[in-house]
C-alpha cells in the first residue's frame, strides 16, 4: 500500500508523487501531497501512546476551561468540548474508539474525533497550545499516577514482608557475608532488611512525584504563547503543585520520566537480590523455605523438578527495567533545546518499566504470605559454620581480653575443631580452655544460638526482643 498512488504505480518512496488532495493530516497546511505509507507507519505513535488517553483528555478539558476562562473561547464553545471529550473517554472506555494511524498519535485522534462530534469549537480547542506542551503535560500525568500506583503497592508489600517477619523473628537462619556463614541471624530480621530497602524506592518515588507534579502546559511550542493563558488556573484543576518557569525546559525536560524509571530500576535491582536469596534458599542445597506450588511451575522432562520460576523471572525482568533507564538516559543525551521528535520514543520503556515493576510486585506481594519458611533446615545451617565464633571471642572480652587476642584465641578453637569435625560448642570445656585460660563453665550459655541472637540487642540489631521492637515501630507509622 502506498499514501499517494495507487494501482500499478510505484510505490511512492521510490518515485514521491503529490497527491491530488494535497495532505489531510490535522498539520496538512503547507504539504503538496500526502504522506508515504512507509513515514505514516515509522513515524505514527498512536500504536503506543494511546495508553495516555485519559491524560490526554484530562488536559484538553482543563485547558478548555481556561481558555473560556480567559475570554479566548466562548462559554459555549467550552461547554461543547468539555462535553464532547466526556462522550470520547466514555467511548474509550467501553472500547468502542476506533484508533487510526493516519492521525499519527493519541493527541491527533482525540482532538479530530472531537471536531467530527462537536464541528468547530472541536477546531478551537488547540489554541495557544502545542503537541509539545500537551504531550509533556500528559507524559507528567501519567507518571503521577504510576507513581501513586506503585506508592500503593509498595505499602502492600511492606505489610506482607512485616507480617512475615514477625511470624519468623524467632526464626534461626546463618547470616551471610561473601556468602560465608557469618552469624546466627532472625529470619524475621532478614526480612525486615528486604523491607527497609522496598521503603527506599517508596521514599523515592515519592520524592520524584515533586519534580512531576509540575505543570509544562502553556509553554505552547517553545516560546509560550500569544493568548492570555492562566497557567496557574489550568495547573489547579488537573492538580499540579506549580507550573514550570521556562517554556523551552518544560517541552523539552524528561527528567521526571527518567527519575521515575531510575527508581523503578533500583527497585528491580532489589527485587531481583530477593529473588537470587529464594533461588538459592528454595533450592535442595538450602533448604530454607518452600515457595507455595501454585508459584512454581514444573519441568517438561524432568518429573521430579518444582522451579522457582517466578523469582527468576522477577530477577530476569530487573534487566529489562534497567535497560528502560538507559534507553532514556541515552536518549536524551546530547539532545539540543527544545522539542524533537526524537522525545516520542521515551513512551515505551516508561510503560514498560511501570508494567514489569507493577507486575512484580505483585507477584511478591500475593507469593510472601505463603512463603514456608524451613525452620528446622534453617536453624542446622546456622549451627554450622562456627557461626557463633565472635560470641566466643566477645565472651572473652568480657573477661577483659582485648578483642584482637580474643580474636586469635577464637581463630585457633575454630582450626581446632575444624580438625575434629565438630561445632565451636561441642567441644569439652577442657578443650576449651587450651585456648584460653579465660573460659569457664559459663561460656555454653554464650555460644548458642539463641544466646548469639539475644544478645545481639543494638537498635536495629537481630536479637529477637529488637526484630519485634522494629515490627512495632513500623506498625505504629503505619
Ligand atoms: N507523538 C509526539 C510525541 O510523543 C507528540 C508531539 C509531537 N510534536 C511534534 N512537534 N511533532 O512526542
Amino acid at each position: 500500500m502506498n499514501a499517494s498512488g495507487g494501482g500499478n504505480a510505484p510505490s511512492s518512496s521510490d518515485t514521491p508523487q503529490a497527491s491530488p488532495q494535497g495532505n489531510q493530516k490535522l498539520w496538512g497546511g503547507r504539504f503538496a501531497e500526502g504522506t508515504d505509507a512507509l513515514v505514516e507507519a515509522f513515524t505514527e505513535s498512536v500504536s503506543f501512546d494511546q495508553r495516555l488517553w485519559r491524560q490526554d483528555i484530562a488536559g484538553s478539558s482543563a485547558h478548555a476551561r481556561m481558555l473560556a476562562k480567559v475570554g479566548v473561547l466562548s462559554g459555549a464553545d467550552a461547554d461543547a468540548i468539555v462535553a464532547g471529550l466526556a462522550a470520547i473517554h466514555a467511548e474509550i472506555e467501553a472500547g468502542r474508539f476506533v484508533w487510526q494511524q493516519t492521525l499519527e498519535d493519541v493527541h491527533m485522534n482525540i482532538e479530530a474525533a472531537l471536531t467530527a462530534r462537536i464541528g468547530d469549537a472541536g477546531k478551537r480547542l488547540h489554541t495557544g497550545r502545542s503537541r509539545n506542551d500537551q504531550v509533556a503535560t500528559d507524559l507528567r500525568l501519567y507518571v503521577r499516577d504510576a507513581i501513586d500506583e506503585l506508592v500503593e503497592v509498595i505499602g502492600a508489600l511492606a505489610t506482607a514482608l512485616l507480617d512475615l517477619a514477625e511470624r519468623e523473628a524467632d526464626s534461626i537462619m546463618p547470616g551471610f557475608t561473601h556468602l560465608q556463614i557469618a552469624q546466627p541471624v532472625s529470619f524475621g530480621h532478614h526480612l525486615l532488611a528486604w523491607r527497609e530497602q522496598i521503603l527506599r524506592d517508596r521514599a523515592r518515588l515519592l520524592d520524584a512525584r515533586k519534580r512531576t507534579n509540575v505543570l509544562p502546559l502553556g509553554s505552547a511550542a517553545l516560546a509560550g504563547t500569544v493568548y492570555p493563558l492562566d497557567r496557574h488556573f489550568v495547573a489547579a484543576q488537573l492538580g499540579f503543585d506549580a507550573i514550570s518557569e521556562n517554556s523551552l525546559d518544560a517541552v523539552s525536560d524528561r527528567d521526571f520520566a527518567i527519575e521515575f524509571v531510575a527508581a523503578c530500576a533500583l527497585l528491580m535491582v532489589h527485587l531481583s537480590r530477593w529473588s537470587e536469596e529464594l533461588i538459592l534458599w528454595s533450592s535442595p542445597m538450602f533448604g530454607f523455605v518452600k515457595l507455595p506450588d501454585r508459584f512454581c511451575t514444573g519441568s517438561s522432562i524432568m518429573p521430579q523438578k518444582k522451579n522457582p520460576d517466578v523469582p527468576e523471572l522477577v530477577r530476569g525482568k530487573s534487566g529489562r527495567v534497567i535497560g528502560d533507564l538507559n534507553a532514556l538516559l541515552v536518549l536524551m543525551k546530547a539532545q539540543p533545546l527544545a522539542y524533537n521528535r526524537d522525545n516520542q520514543e521515551d513512551k515505551l520503556p516508561l510503560f514498560d518499566a511501570h508494567d514489569t515493576v507493577n507486575a512484580c510486585l505483585h507477584v511478591f506481594t500475593a507469593m510472601m504470605p505463603s512463603l514456608e519458611v524451613q525452620r528446622a533446615a534453617c536453624r542446622a545451617a546456622a549451627a554450622k559454620g562456627f557461626s557463633t565464633a565472635t560470641d566466643l571471642a566477645d565472651y572473652l572480652v568480657r573477661k577483659g581480653l582485648a578483642f584482637r587476642d580474643a580474636h586469635h584465641a577464637c581463630g585457633s578453637a575454630v582450626a581446632y575443631a575444624l580438625e575434629r569435625q565438630c561445632d565451636l560448642a561441642e567441644l569439652s570445656l577442657d578443650e576449651l580452655q587450651r585456648f584460653s585460660a579465660l573460659i569457664e563453665a559459663d561460656v555454653f550459655a554464650h555460644i548458642t544460638l539463641e544466646a548469639s541472637l539475644a544478645a545481639r540487642q543494638t537498635y536495629g540489631g537481630t536479637a529477637p526482643t529488637q526484630v519485634r521492637a522494629a515490627i512495632a515501630r513500623a506498625r505504629a507509622a503505619g
